[in-house]
């Protein structure tokens, strides 16, 4: 039989073009509808290999209800696609027509149009509409063989995905394409169902009813993914582009998966020997799949029957009802000793929305959780394009369930009370105790194994998991990544121009926003050493220091990504006549005290010892709360370290906020970075540049005036009087005097970033008579120098050029 089938089959393929018509009477004799040719309502068109038909039909079966669908040639009764499933024709004749514009439209007797293609593409010049062996009716030109179509049914699906048929979102289309079941049974017109793939947040297949989740597949691209996933399914995530996932059935006999009225998403083939459908699985949200069986916090558990229990750390609310969900057991949440417990194998929690953050890189993801109080709990995937990403979900943890087939789920890090992590140390200690006693015994062997065993245990607490397991592929990320992200560098994305080259802003496929900076020189030794650098620096992580989130190196150009922050730079604010005022005294403090804090954990407190080398008010960003966050440190390291003076003989800085050992010498130190943080602190407390700065009565810049006015014990004059009635006049008079000591022109007069954050914490602080500052006059010649700088001569400058460069990122 299925024999026979086949050879009829091909037989048919062979006489189509010309003998179809004669064979198939009302049928027309091609796959093809040319501009101005029409159907009836007696007539149908036939794929290319005979395996579907395009035309009207009546539904319920004798009615005046008429609708245009696809179904299949060989089962008529199992429609694929209805045009105008809710909009029937009633009470007449239809005519499908291709207009000469390519756009197919459905009339009834009179003309009256119900449903038309809405061709987005207007000019296509010779159209065609072409019913396609796949299913898909596809408008084209005449003349383009490509899959490039100007419209296509499978981009408005019924209530049947078919072979090669995508659902979810493209960006050439716009569309989220979803399957919509029928009413009911009976009624093919749309219910309110929905499977699709969501696309906000993680990507997953989902089955909705309207907005509610009735369930989901969980998420694609995590650890259990590559294990549980089909070869014939393709998840295609390219998030600036695509998202969309389909399915290439491995047999020419027809596949389709139909959401039906009742929520199953059934997938079958056709069994030509059998001639029936042939039911392969079914997608549905009974059992542990209920969406909202277990409810929030819940973790639903399935041997033989569903059975919802909690979360580690957590109760059940009430014992009455699971759905209710739990709440934690310890209620007072953020506190000290705060860790996480790792669930595994588990499908991870719903992700829509604001439910979940998702960040690119993972080496920090335990961290960025625990130091935000709101983090319920995060995990890792690992996203196509994007690289390995770190996932934080907050306000609700709903439906997580133990996966069916082990070693199919995700592990999932829930944030517990001290109090939980200890009982799991109590375990521990009990495991240690008997292995001491088995090692009495085999010694050698079992130590062995308790070491391993304490190991694996250390990481199914979740303890301590990702901290050393970074990686610099894992902060490189791809070109096309950035170009994406930045709409090809475009003019528009562009925040500023730094002394290091021009600076973007972005938006990752995972939502996250970031600044890119595209450094103009690419003369980096070695490419192993600048990653090794870069990976270094990026693991400096203060909150006063902007986060670099990754690099990439293309051809001449080298990007570094960081975060965005929405408040642009200190100097934005405080160098402009009406933003200045948006800095209160209580701000200029914090902004003051968090540079010194991020600048003494980069001189003292990382692992690296950073010296900045170019601290300026455009390099002090602000977080959305107005927090500053140093950016650009460590630049000059991964350039390499010395590189700027011996190999090019360049010295970076910025005119203003350079010390004259720097700018003269080319000589830095950490008291390099002191002085600069000086100038700002004078800067800030002013509201006056440095650079530029002018009074009517002398010759002097920013720093000579301040010191002037002190000596003339009127340095309260320098206070920007916006601020001057906030506040008291021995804190004002101590930030000057710590600005002034910092700027002193002997580095070794200079204090040390740590004597400056405990004098800027200290209430008490007595007030020192500065020195003169280094550089305390406007214009800054080079021959000028000598007198200012009574510690050293004039060995070097012959060799060194000094590149000034403008303010502004
Ligand atoms: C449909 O078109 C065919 C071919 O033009 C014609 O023979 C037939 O009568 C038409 N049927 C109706 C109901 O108009
Ligand atoms: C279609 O015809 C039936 C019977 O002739 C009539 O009851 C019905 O109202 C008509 N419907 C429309 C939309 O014209
Ligand atoms: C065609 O549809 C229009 C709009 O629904 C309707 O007014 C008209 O009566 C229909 N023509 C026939 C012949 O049913
Ligand atoms: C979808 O959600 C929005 C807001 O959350 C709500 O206003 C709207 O009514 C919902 N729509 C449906 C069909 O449930
Ligand atoms: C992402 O999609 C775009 C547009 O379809 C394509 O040009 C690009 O090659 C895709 N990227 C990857 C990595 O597949
Ligand atoms: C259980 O709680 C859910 C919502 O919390 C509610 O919709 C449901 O009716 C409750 N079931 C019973 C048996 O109380």
């Amino acid at each position: 039989m299925a024999t026979n089938f086949r050879r009829n089959h091909l037989s048919l393929l062979c006489l189509i073009p010309l003998f179809l018509s004669l064979f198939f009477g009302q049928s027309i004799a091609v796959d093809i509808l040319k501009a101005g040719q029409s159907i009836n309502d007696t007539q149908v068109i036939v794929s290319a290999g005979n395996k579907f038909e395009l035309g009207f039909f009546t539904d319920p079966k004798p009615s005046n209800f008429k609708y245009l669908g696809i179904w299949y040639k060989e089962i008529p009764d199992v429609v694929v696609w209805v045009a105008n499933r809710d909009n029937p024709i009633v009470n007449s004749s239809a005519t499908l027509k291709l207009n000469g514009d390519g756009n197919l439209i459905l009339v009834n007797q009179t003309g009256s149009a119900f449903w038309t293609s809405n061709n987005p593409i207007v000019s296509v010049q010779d159209p065609v509409a072409q019913l396609l062996d796949s299913g898909n009716l596809v408008l084209r030109d005449s003349n383009s063989g490509s899959e490039d179509y100007a419209w296509q049914s499978f981009d408005y699906p019924f209530d049947t995905l078919l072979s090669g048929m995508k659902l979810g979102w493209d960006s050439k289309s716009g569309l989220n394409r979803k399957l919509i079941s029928r009413k009911n049974p009976s009624d093919l017109s749309s219910g309110e169902l929905s499977y699709g793939v969501n696309i906000d947040g993680l990507p997953e297949l989902v089955v909705r009813k309207g907005n509610k989740t009735i369930f989901r597949g969980g998420p694609w691209f995590g650890d259990g993914f590559a294990r549980a996933r089909s070869e014939r399914a393709n998840f295609i995530y390219n998030a600036s582009f695509e998202i969309t996932y389909s399915y290439d059935s491995p047999n020419s006999e027809p596949w389709r998966a139909v959401l039906d009225p009742g929520g199953f998403v059934i997938h079958s083939e056709w069994s030509g020997v059998d001639r029936a459908w042939k039911k392969l699985y079914t997608f549905e949200g009974s059992g542990c799949n209920d969406y909202e069986l277990c409810g929030n916090f819940g973790l639903c558990n399935s041997v033989l029957l569903a059975n919802c229990d909690c979360l580690d750390g957590f109760e059940q609310k009430s014992a009455q009802n699971f759905s209710d969900g739990c709440v934690r057991k310890d209620e007072k949440t953020c506190r000290a000793g705060e860790g996480f417990k790792k669930i595994s194998d588990v499908k991870l929690p719903e992700s829509t929305g604001n439910l979940v953050k998702i960040k690119v890189g993972i080496q920090n993801c335990e961290k960025e959780c625990l130091n935000d109080c709101s983090c319920l709990a995060y995990g890792t995937l690992d996203l196509p394009n994007v690289g390995p990403t770190c996932v934080t979900w907050f306000d609700r943890l709903l439906d997580v369930r133990r996966v069916r087939d082990p070693g199919t789920g995700d592990g999932l890090f829930v944030r517990v009370a001290a109090s939980e992590l200890e009982s799991s140390t109590g375990k521990r200690t009990v495991l240690v105790v008997v292995g001491t006693i088995s090692a009495m015994i085999f010694f050698a062997l079992i130590s062995c194994f308790i070491i391993r065993s304490i190991r694996r245990r250390g990481r199914d607490n979740g303890v301590a998991i990702t901290e050393d397991l970074v990686h610099d592929n894992e902060l490189e990320m791809p070109i096309a990544m950035i170009e994406a992200a930045t709409n090809n560098f475009s003019i528009s994305n562009k925040i500023g121009e730094g002394g290091f080259g021009p600076v973007y802003k972005g938006t990752l496929p995972t939502g996250q926003e970031i600044a890119v900076k595209k450094l103009a020189e690419s003369s980096h030794q070695g490419q192993q050493e600048f990653k090794n650098e870069v990976l270094f620096v990026s693991q400096l992580q203060h909150r006063n220091l902007v986060k670099l989130l990754g690099f990439c190196i293309h051809r001449e150009e080298t990007l570094l990504i960081y975060e965005y922050m929405p408040n642009k730079s200190l100097d934005y604010f405080l160098f402009d006549d009406q933003r200045r005022s948006v800095l209160n005294w209580t701000m200029k403090k914090d902004i003051i005290i968090g540079i010194a804090r991020g600048l003494l954990y980069l001189h003292r407190d990382s692992r690296l010892r950073i010296i900045h080398r170019d601290l300026k008010a455009a390099n002090i960003l602000l977080d959305g709360e107005m927090k500053p966050k140093i950016s650009d440190f460590g630049i000059a390291r991964m350039f390499g370290e010395d590189q700027m003076e011996t190999k090019t003989q360049r010295v970076v800085g910025t005119y203003g906020y350079m010390s004259p050992e720097y700018a003269i010498d080319g000589c830095f130190s950490f008291k390099s970075d002191v002085y600069s943080f000086g100038v700002l602190v004078l800067e800030i407390v002013s509201s006056k540049k440095n650079k530029g700065f002018f009074h009517s009565e002398h010759q002097l810049n920013l720093l000579g005036h301040a010191w002037k006015l002190w000596n003339e014990e009127k340095a309260l004059e320098l206070i920007d009087g916006e601020v001057g009635d906030q506040m008291q006049e021995h804190e004002a008079l101590k930030y000057i005097n710590i600005g002034l000591l910092c700027v002193q022109g002997r580095p070794k007069d200079r204090p040390i970033m740590s004597s400056v954050l405990s004098m800027l914490e200290s209430d008490t602080m007595e007030l020192i008579h500065p020195k003169q500052p280094g550089f305390y006059e406007d214009r800054f010649v080079l021959s000028d120098f000598d007198p200012l700088l009574d510690h050293k001569s004039t060995s070097t400058s012959n060799n060194v050029t000094i590149t000034l460069l403008d303010d502004g990122r």
